[in-house]
């Protein structure tokens, strides 16, 4: 096991718990030498340092690949703080909110029987790609992009997210793909600038919305646009696939999900808490302060580890246990404060659609446990490829 944290290491990747749980008990500020940065680990601590605004800033990134590099930071409202930030989110905000969630409900229901039909049809259905499928046409739709081009950026964007052994963070294609990604999205907005999306799409409202007088640049449109399409695809494919993971792992919860529906939603927000799919993200340290002991110094940086402040004994009894029946009175896994996720809501509406028609449309399944992998990059984890097999319709 390695000795406490390092976000890159491969050996701690491929299981991170049982390190998570020693940083929890014996280092829950651990200084990670190497990138100067604090890593959080206990839930307390991530829910307050997320609430922060006096300590910490999102001005210089809060992915860790941003906050290891010095310079200006792109032009994205997630690398913002107020008023900026909040500008944008208001600007944001319409599509994501629990009635928009809710409007948006029957349009999901019909695209995700119509992209199970023809996996019925076979007999096998891979649960990450095809919710993945069924989310990034959603977010597409609601960014203002076509089909095909959201297709392309994300199958850009998969080979940006790949890692390789014995290569820590992207690799030399990664960086390519990232290029061609920019030049792609900027040829878009672009185009946009001349012709408009639909009025109610992410990109019309950017274009036409002048904030302090002024329409925001190209730059922060392709940073929103890139924000947006991996946060709107990935996540919760990897939720809903590790839903069926887990519930394949425990045999009696999904006896009881299958006798009842309605424990669906607690079923995705147990595999939400238990296995989160944004595993870390930080901040920038702003003034010096004092945690656990240790001495935190504006400059530095803080991340919080999602994954583990999930998993704390502290907050969540048997934290290492799947319980659907759990119903936490506070969970981690959609962030806290303002840059708490903004896409929760659909994200709770599209795990749930996705499950509840996978469960009414194939009666019984099998997962294919050995065929199952995981993803676990430094800022992703959870499973990427869950098989199921069931008698063809
Ligand atoms: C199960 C699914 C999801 C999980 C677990 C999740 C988790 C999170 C977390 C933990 C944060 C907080 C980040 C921070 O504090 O820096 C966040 C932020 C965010 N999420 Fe989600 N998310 C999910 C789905 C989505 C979806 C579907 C969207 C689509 C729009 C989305 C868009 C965002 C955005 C834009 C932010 C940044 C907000 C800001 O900086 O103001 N997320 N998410």
């Amino acid at each position: 096991m390695p000795n406490y944290y390092d976000p890159h290491d491969e050996v701690f990747l491929a299981n991170p718990w049982p390190v998570f749980r020693r940083m929890r008990d014996e280092a829950p500020a651990y200084f990670v030498e190497h990138l100067n940065m604090w890593a959080l680990s206990r839930f307390e601590d991530v829910m307050q340092a997320s609430m922060n605004r006096t300590h910490y800033t999102a001005a210089m990134g809060t992915t860790i690949d941003a906050l290891i590099t010095e310079g200006p930071k792109p032009s994205a409202f997630v690398f913002m703080d107020p008023p900026v930030h909040t500008s944008r989110r208001n600007i944001l905000n319409p599509p994501y909110g629990k009635s928009a969630a809710a409007l948006l409900e029957e349009r999901f229901r019909q695209r995700t029987r119509e992209f199970m039909a023809p996996h019925l049809a076979r007999g096998e259905l891979e649960i990450y790609s095809f919710a993945s499928k069924v989310a990034l046409y959603t977010i597409a739709d609601i960014i203002g992009l076509s089909y095909p081009d959201i297709t392309h950026i994300r199958a850009l964007l998969d080979v940006w997210f790949h890692r390789e052994p014995g290569i820590k963070g992207m690799t030399p294609q990664g960086m390519q793909a990232f290029g061609e990604l920019h030049a792609f999205i900027m040829g878009l907005v672009r185009q946009f600038r001349v012709t408009l999306p639909p009025p109610g799409t992410h990109i019309h409202s950017f274009m036409t919305t002048p904030i302090d007088g002024q329409l925001v640049s190209d730059d922060e449109v392709f940073f929103t646009i890139f924000s947006l399409v991996i946060t709107g695809s990935d996540t919760v494919a990897l939720t809903a696939a590790g839903t069926i993971y887990y519930l394949a792992k425990h045999p009696t919860q999904y006896a009881e999900v299958r006798a009842d529906h309605s424990l669906i939603p607690h079923a995705f927000a147990e595999t939400a808490r238990y296995d989160q799919p944004t595993n870390v993200l930080g901040r920038r340290v702003t003034q010096d302060h004092e945690l656990h002991g240790q001495q935190i110094k504006a400059g530095q940086s803080v991340i919080f580890l999602f994954a583990s402040a999930n998993r704390d004994d502290r907050e969540f009894p048997d934290a290492d246990q799947f319980q659907i029946s759990r119903r936490p009175a506070r969970t981690l896994s959609f962030g806290a404060g303002i840059h708490a996720c903004l896409g929760q809501h659909l994200a709770r509406m599209e795990g749930r659609v996705i499950l509840e028609e996978i469960m009414a449309a194939i009666p019984e399944y099998e997962v294919q446990i050995d065929r199952c992998q995981r993803t676990f990059t430094e800022f992703l984890q959870g499973y990427c490829h869950v098989p199921i097999t069931f008698r063809p319709r």
